[in-house]
């Protein structure tokens, strides 16, 4: 892939792993547009990147959708970069969690709904651009989950899936399918838990490298060993794993 002269859309852009992907796509001279639904945040980083492009609006909501595929054909229809990036993670107990219906909405919508959606809808301008590609960023708990995010290491789990059957559905196209696996990474979702983290600046130097030369799936920081771990003994993978790191 070619790193630069590109416009991308990054969703959840405002934070985290899609700040950092902001930040250094502007640099390599691309087009880049984030969403978020903080629309404060969104101010606070058009202030001090004026060139970013920001879109507020929560992605699980119909209306802002259509609203941000709307902005994005009209105003930007040269995109040929989508990243999937925005998500939510709670951490709760099955027997215990109150608002359980809506909890489970709101993550499975977020993680997964939204951006299967917003890839289908914005796929004719992506085949009708050059040098096209879609990242989905899942998680090292597609491999082996953790028992305290359950939902969220299912959303994982499925967005890993929907990457791979989006990558052969695509194969005959120009669209280039990628997936980012992160291990933890410092951001403001890993807040407060977790030990050796490692910083979004950190990921996205590893996913460069495997992107300008179309390596499909980044597994970055442990997410590599946690691999190599569940090849040779799924169980071992799922013990380390069970209880979060
Ligand atoms: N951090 C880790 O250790 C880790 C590990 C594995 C995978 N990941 C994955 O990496 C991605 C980025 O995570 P992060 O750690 O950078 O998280 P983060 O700092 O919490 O950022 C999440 C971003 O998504 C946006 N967002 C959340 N829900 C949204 C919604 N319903 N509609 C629109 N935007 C929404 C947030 O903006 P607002 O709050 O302003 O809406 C924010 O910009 C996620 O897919 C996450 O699952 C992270």
């Amino acid at each position: 892939m070619t790193a630069t002269g590109n416009t991308i859309l990054i969703t959840g852009g405002s934070s985290g792993i899609g700040l950092a992907l902001a930040k250094h796509f502007l640099l390599m001279n691309n087009t880049v547009i984030i969403t978020g639904r903080n629309l404060a945040k969104l101010e606070q980083i058009k202030a001090e990147f004026p060139e970013i492009i920001v879109f507020e609006g929560d992605l699980t909501n119909e209306n802002s959708l259509a609203k941000l595929v709307l902005f994005i054909e009209k105003h930007h229809s040269d995109l040929n970069i989508l990243i999937n990036n925005a998500a939510v993670q709670f951490n709760y107990s099955f027997i215990e969690e109150k608002e359980l219906a809506d909890k489970i909405e709101y993550e499975i919508s977020t993680n997964f709904t939204a951006p299967v959606k917003l890839t289908g809808f914005l796929l004719p301008l992506l085949l009708k651009n050059k040098n096209s590609a879609v990242i989905n960023v899942s998680s090292g708990l597609f491999i082996s989950p953790k028992k305290s995010a359950s939902v969220y290491c299912a959303t994982k789990s499925a967005m890993h899936s929907f990457t791979k059957t989006l990558r052969y559905q695509l194969e005959e196209t120009g669209i280039k399918v990628f997936e980012i696996i992160p291990a933890l990474i410092d951001t403001p979702m890993t807040e407060g838990r977790g030990k050796s983290k490692i910083t979004p600046e950190k990921l996205v130097d590893e996913f460069m490298r495997n992107f300008k030369s179309d390596k499909w799936e980044s597994y970055i920081g442990k997410t590599k060993l946690l691999k190599f771990i569940h090849k040779i003994s799924p169980k071992t993978a799922d013990r380390i794993m069970k209880n979060g790191l």
